[in-house]
């Protein structure tokens, strides 16, 4: 079933940075997606535009239909409901957002008793569970948080996540923060909570390694837009359009030694959003670019079935150009 259908959203900051030009994105419950991109490509605007967080003054265009209702038309009173229980979001580097003089379970059990009805029994009681669901044992609750290490840290802010039993997590870089181990860990649990629970998660990280070993599909960002869209393990080891392909090479593969000392990196920054090249913004920095790729716009076409890229080497186009 349908969870969330993104179409056409756009943001563009009050500086006139446009951040988000013409998403479209779809998620079923029970399925990760992946959202991949250099740092500055518009992944997090995307995590904040879906839940109305973006600052005063931004513009949000097009449509955000979660359970079929567009997010972008509620009142106020109907979005904070859906921030509590339809979706939430664990944020890069959250872990140190954690209040330090309250004790972890008295942060979890807020929520619950602010936002899910529930009295103090029940609320110390759904902590618990929370805290045994992400691998923590319940007399934690009692800890503050300098006294538990990044990774109980980064779990307990996955508890605070789920504790109003959202329909969709958005987890914007979870582990960016953590070693690789504990990176690992975190990674496993979200995977399990999310299937045990039929959650739908958007999962964002620079990393495609990462994504491509959690998600069930993977849509690459560049410059506000997605230019690449498919299932992950296909997008990771075989990327059809050329970002793509660079940001895949740019990581080294698990178990392939040659990729250690053979990392395809990207020449160049990606372009400032107040200042977006003409044409196929990609052009600059494009490996394979073609005369025309100055100055006619790409939209996503149709690679393969059920992939989708917006280069003019592939297939045929399925949206016309503006
Ligand atoms: N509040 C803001 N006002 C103006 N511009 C902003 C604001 N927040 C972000 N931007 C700009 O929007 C663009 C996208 O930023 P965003 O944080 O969404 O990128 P990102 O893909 O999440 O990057 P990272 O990987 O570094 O987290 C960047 O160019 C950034 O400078
Ligand atoms: S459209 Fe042109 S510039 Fe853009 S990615 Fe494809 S070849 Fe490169
Ligand atoms: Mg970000």
């Amino acid at each position: 079933m349908t969870l969330l259908e993104v179409r056409d959203l756009t943001v563009t900051y009050p500086n006139g940075a446009a951040a988000v030009r013409g998403v479209d994105l779809s998620l079923d419950s029970g399925s990760k997606l992946g959202v991949a991109g250099e740092s500055g490509c518009g992944k997090s605007t995307l995590a904040l535009a879906l839940l109305r967080l973006l600052p005063a003054g931004t513009e949000v265009g097009g449509e955000i239909l979660l359970d079929g209702e567009d997010v972008l038309k509620m009142r106020w009173g109907q979005v904070r409901a859906v921030r509590w229980a339809g979706a939430s979001i664990v944020f890069q580097g959250a872990m140190h957002s954690l209040n330090p003089v309250h004790r972890v379970g008295d942060q979890i059990a807020e929520p619950i008793l602010l936002h899910g009805g529930a009295g103090a029994a029940a609320a110390r009681k759904r902590t618990g569970e929370l805290l045994e669901q992400v691998g923590l044992p319940t007399a934690r609750a009692r800890a503050y948080p300098h006294e538990l290490s990044g990774g109980q840290r980064q779990r307990v802010m996955i508890a605070m996540a789920l504790a109003c039993d959202p329909k969709l997590v958005i987890a914007d870089e979870p582990t960016t923060a953590l070693d690789v181990m504990i990176q690992a860990q975190i990674l496993r649990l979200i995977e399990q909570l999310v299937s045990e629970q039929e959650l739908g998660l958007i999962m964002i990280s620079h990393d495609l390694a990462v994504l491509a070993d959690t998600c069930d599909r993977l849509a690459v960002m560049y410059a506000g837009r997605v230019v690449e869209e498919g299932p992950a393990r296909a997008v990771y080891e075989d990327a059809l359009h050329p970002y793509g392909k660079a940001l895949s090479g740019a990581f080294p593969r698990i178990g392939d030694p040659a990729s250690r000392f053979a990392p395809r990196g990207l020449p160049g920054d990606p372009p400032d959003p107040s200042d977006l090249p003409s044409g196929c913004t990609f052009h600059p920095r494009c490996p394979v670019a073609l005369d025309g790729c100055e100055v006619e716009d790409q939209w996503l076409r149709e690679g393969a079935p059920g992939r989708r890229a917006a280069c003019v080497h592939v297939g045929a186009a399925v949206r016309s150009t503006t």
